[in-house]
């Protein structure tokens, strides 16, 4: 169906764009171009011969395609922030409603007169929080947390590809159960994107989440398992950094309830590029 019988690059990506189209795939432009780059072994289309595309790898992505797996998990890659990610079947893909934590969180810290900034990134997945930040504060040092041993190799590879193994830690762990107190301690910031979709929803989620882990999905009965037990046992530390959250509007109202109770101060609620509640950030009552 496509071939090299197709006279020129821009005729395939018409084509290719309308078949997409055809399947209801969304941004078939965008797609279409990132397939080709792919096939041509090319970061961008702009910079394809038409001649070094490999049709045989394009047909297969295609075929993958339209059969609803998301493209992310058919090249395996995902583009965040400023760097192209590693993913796989054992992590979430990293999603653009995310930078938004990235965005709030560089000008936070860009007001503090604070050269070493020391931070950890809760329930890390592919690392793609953590490895951001990392690379916009030259001199910061960042730990990165997961239960999933699979994840941590992911996390591993896309700090190695990044070049920023010399300031990163990866530690398998449930939480904070198996991470040195004294990291937890002296760290100015945790940032966390747990798993928050009620356990009841996930079966309602679009086809292609389902590609997701559900390691990284399940939040539990009413999705803020993961909120309460990281919030509550910070408070019991008297943590004195401070805790920003990805959310989601699923949950927001009765995880703002749970936060006010807590007695701990909202800094503020932030929303995404589609005007979603996005992110939260926490402070605890105990800092000096
Ligand atoms: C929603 S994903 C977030 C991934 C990444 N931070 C991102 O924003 O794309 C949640 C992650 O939490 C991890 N996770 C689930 N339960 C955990 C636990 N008890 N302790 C640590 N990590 C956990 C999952 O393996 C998954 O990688």
């Amino acid at each position: 169906m496509f071939n090299n019988q197709l006279l020129n690059k821009s005729d395939l990506q018409k084509k290719l764009t309308e078949y997409l189209s055809s399947y209801n795939v969304p941004n078939s432009d965008g797609e279409s171009q990132i397939i080709i780059a792919y096939a041509a072994n090319k970061n961008l289309f702009i910079d394809v011969d038409f001649k070094y595309i490999d049709f045989k790898i394009l047909q297969k992505v295609v075929f993958e395609r339209v059969s609803g797996k998301p493209l992310s998990k058919i090249l395996k890659q995902r583009g965040f922030w400023n760097h192209v990610f590693y993913t796989n079947q054992y992590t979430l893909d990293p999603r653009p409603e995310s930078e938004i934590i990235i965005e709030n969180i560089l000008i936070d810290y860009n007001k503090v007169n604070k050269s070493n900034i020391s931070f950890i990134d809760l329930c890390c997945g592919t690392g793609c929080l953590g490895i951001s930040l990392l690379d916009e504060f030259r001199y910061s040092e960042c730990n990165f947390i997961d239960i999933s041993s699979e994840a941590i190799e992911v996390c591993k590879k896309n700090i190695l590809n990044t070049g920023l193994y010399k300031r990163s830690k990866v530690y398998k762990s449930n939480l904070f159960q198996d991470f040195p107190k004294e990291n937890l301690i002296k760290s100015d910031f945790i940032v966390s994107n747990p798993p928050y979709i009620p356990s009841g929803h996930i079966k309602n989620l679009e086809k292609s989440t389902l590609f997701d882990p559900i390691l990284a999905l399940d939040g539990g009965d009413d999705g803020l398992f993961f909120y309460k037990e990281i919030t509550n046992y910070l408070y019991d530390i008297e943590y004195k950094g401070k805790l920003y959250f990805e959310i989601d509007p699923l949950i927001t109202d009765q995880l703002i309830k749970f936060l006010l109770e807590k007695n701990v101060k909202i800094s503020y609620k932030k929303e995404d590029y589609l005007k979603l509640d996005r992110l939260i950030k926490i402070s605890f009552p105990f800092t000096d």
